[in-house]
């Protein structure tokens, strides 16, 4: 049934499976840094990467990492079926490589049964930690009752939880939004009960799934479900994209860790600067216009080695878009990034913004607007 035989590599390229050991899938942690614990694994910073679906693939993953700072990364959400499947895709989704290590799988679905064979997939594949998916609002997840539609049922997925952390050895994480909406907050009970069936650690996005990705994150909320639980960590998330960000989130909260997602598409050493801040007061790296090319240049040629150059344009054209925030580029090479034709195409627009230099208005370290996806929730 399974795509993949254990420690297989997935394609031609240099990216490789890894195979957890109980000794091997700690990071020793190099600096003073605080550390995070979750379950059976020592994370080197209380920084992790929230999953973004299109972009924090294996090529972003790396490319972060070697900036350093970063604690756990997660891949975007895939679904148990098409995993066990072996759909081809799905297999894009979860490849992964011993420079991206530590990472969690995380996957969606709604039969316990399928979740935890996907589970036991992974664990034989190599991930640290298994993610289920409960924040998801999009309608193709939560109509079929995953997603955020299964903080909906909290005996029904509390019984599921416990088939997928019984299914496994490594720890079996969630990450969910504070309910489905203002009636129905329903993230503190959940996660009670979770700890109590083994969960090790869960996310709270601080939003509902009515919410989107609109209003303010609720610190309160994720308090609240802070002090729902015993001793299990709880990983704060929403809106962190700054160091003040992050202090509030901690001291508002009183949460173990962050989750970050779209702050690290505008400022991918943010992590490195979190720990920095944390060891010596400082901010570390403030990455000036070049640092962001740099950067950008990474991410995208190692696109190219995991996808091919076609494969690798049509991905980053959803990427232009965030680099275009902080590069402010001006709307003629915005709109070659937005339609990028390899490789070639890829390094005259860098040798133009190269050329042209930052924008008058360019601040080192300055965080443009977040964006977010647009519409009603009902249409997603
Ligand atoms: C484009 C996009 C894709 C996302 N994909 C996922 C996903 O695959 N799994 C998941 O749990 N959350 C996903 N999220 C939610 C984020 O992980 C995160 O909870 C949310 O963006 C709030 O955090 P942030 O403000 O740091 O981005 C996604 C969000 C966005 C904007």
């Amino acid at each position: 049934m399974f795509a993949l035989a254990k420690g297989e590599r997935l394609n031609k390229n240099n990216y490789m499976t890894i195979v957890a050991t109980p000794d091997r899938i700690d990071t020793t942690p190099t600096s003073t840094a605080k550390t995070l614990r979750i379950g059976n694994l020592n994370l080197a910073s209380r920084y992790c990467l929230s999953p973004l679906a299109g972009y924090t693939n294996l090529p972003f993953r790396v490319a972060i990492r070697e900036l350093g700072g970063l604690g756990l990364a997660t891949t975007e959400l895939v679904s148990s079926r098409a995993l066990l499947m072996g759909s081809k895709r799905t297999n894009e989704f979860i490849e992964t490589c011993e420079a991206d290590a530590p990472l969690a799988a995380q996957i969606y679905g709604t039969d316990g049964r399928e979740m935890g064979e996907a589970a036991q997939w992974l664990e034989h594949y190599g991930v640290a930690a298994i993610d289920i998916n409960m924040g998801c609002p999009v309608n193709k997840v939560v109509k079929n009752g995953g997603g955020s539609a299964m903080m909906c049922n909290a005996v029904g997925t509390t019984a599921l939880v416990k088939q997928i952390v019984e299914s496994v050895r490594i720890p079996v994480t969630v990450k969910m939004r504070l309910g489905w909406d203002d009636q129905n907050l329903t993230a503190p009970r959940l996660a009670a009960s979770f700890e109590q069936v083994g969960v090790a650690a869960v996310t709270i996005h601080g939003r509902t799934r009515e919410q989107g990705f609109s209003g303010p994150v609720s610190l309160a909320g994720i308090r609240a479900v802070v002090e729902a639980v015993e001793r299990m960590p709880i990983i704060g998330n929403g809106d962190v994209r700054t160091i003040a960000g992050a202090e509030r989130m901690f001291h508002e909260t009183g949460c173990a860790a962050i989750g970050i997602g779209r702050g690290a598409l505008l400022n991918p050493w943010i992590f490195a600067q979190l720990c920095s801040s944390e060891c010596t007061g400082e901010l570390g790296t403030i990455p000036s216009y070049d640092d962001h090319l740099r950067f950008m240049g990474r991410h995208f040629h190692r696109l190219v080695e995991q996808r091919g150059e076609r494969g690798a344009s049509l991905t980053f054209r959803k990427c232009g878009g965030w680099y275009s925030r902080v590069l402010k580029p001006g709307k003629e090479l915005h709109l070659r990034l937005m339609m990028l034709d390899g490789v070639a195409d890829f390094e005259d627009i860098v040798s133009q913004l190269r050329a042209k230099g930052p924008p008058v208005t360019w601040k080192a370290g300055e965080m443009p607007e977040i964006g977010v996806p647009k519409g009603p929730i009902s249409h997603w």
